[in-house]
């Protein structure tokens, strides 16, 4: 009875399958940061945790960084796959730097891909849009829009986004839209006042799921919200789970010197549930077995 009752829990359990996005300002990722042991292991203990990754601030235009990222991740778990799309290199000046999505490409797949016409010079580093296919009936596709705005321009930056939003929506008929990066969206480099008057607060539908208030810095003396995530969408926001910055040197217990030579940020991760299954939808053999085995089981169900 006990093992009975076990199974349908897992069996109810067993089709919930949450899918994590999320955004990391890596800090000027370098071939040569990463090649340093204790770099690479915390940053792939961070992967690993999810399905899509947008990494901001890889300064390389070498790709073996990213290489050298996926040959480690596969090696903690070779029955997963990994890909990854990156942009050009972004920038004003000479400093420039690129976003990259790390995604496991076991579970989803890169549909489309854009990067902003950003004529009116907007934007430093204009987002490189993606569109993904997910494991989901009820949202088959979602599209991701990644920022790293310049402290200095964060105001004009988050309002030109929603209209990279308009862009985008209106180019795949898409309203399911994730919007997340490091936007600089709090302290010094934005008040409070003007981020509520922001078109992305202002506008319906938009859905900033890490709040006001959550610490996604690494250093003791600073406490910002400037990493973000912001949801769009109806189908999306029906699956929305969970949604936080990961505090990566508590996790791996690292100290804060030890945490800043791999960033200053933490990550911030969204949960999607993907495939939360009803009971209407366990096979008819499955309920039929189980009210066989079990008649008060097959009551209850
Ligand atoms: C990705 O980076 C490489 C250089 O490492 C560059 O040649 C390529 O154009 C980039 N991809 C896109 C889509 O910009
Ligand atoms: C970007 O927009 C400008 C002005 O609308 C246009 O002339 C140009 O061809 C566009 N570039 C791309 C790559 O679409």
């Amino acid at each position: 009875m006990r093992s009975l009752e076990a199974l349908l829990l897992l069996l109810l359990a067993g089709g919930t399958e949450a899918f994590r996005i999320c955004a990391f300002n890596a800090q000027r990722l370098t071939l040569a940061k990463v090649a340093k042991e204790q770099v690479m292991d915390t940053l792939v203990q961070i992967l690993v945790r999810c399905d899509i990754m947008v990494l901001q601030e890889v300064v390389d235009s070498s790709p073996s960084t990213i290489t050298l990222l996926l040959r480690e991740l596969k090696r903690i778990d070779s029955s997963r796959s990994y890909s990854f799309l990156n942009s050009s290199l972004l920038g004003r000046s000479t400093y420039k730097e690129m976003y990259v999505y790390i995604f496991r490409s076991d579970k989803t797949q890169v549909l489309n891909s854009y990067q902003f016409n950003d004529t009116d010079d907007l934007f430093a580093r204009e987002p490189f849009v993606v569109q993904f296919t997910l494991p989901s009936k009820i949202l088959p596709s979602l599209v991701l829009v990644p920022l790293h705005t310049t402290p200095k321009d964060v105001e004009k930056e988050l309002n030109a986004l929603y209209n990279v939003f308009l862009d985008v929506s209106q180019r795949w008929q898409s309203e399911d839209v994730i919007l997340l990066g490091d936007f600089n969206a709090d302290c010094a480099s934005l008040t409070k006042k003007r981020l509520n008057s922001l078109l992305l607060r202002t506008e319906a539908g938009f859905h900033w799921v890490i709040p006001d208030g959550e610490d996604t810095t690494v250093r003791a003396s600073t406490h910002c919200t400037y990493d973000r995530i912001v949801v769009h969408g109806q189908s999306c926001q029906s699956l929305l789970k969970a949604a936080a910055a990961f505090d990566f040197p508590s996790h791996f217990k690292l100290t804060e010197e030890e945490a800043l030579s791999i960033s200053d940020h933490y990550p911030v991760e969204v949960e999607l549930n993907l495939a939360a299954p009803s009971i209407k939808s366990l096979s008819l053999t499955t309920l039929l077995l189980l009210s066989l085995l079990s008649p008060q089981l097959g009551q209850v169900i």
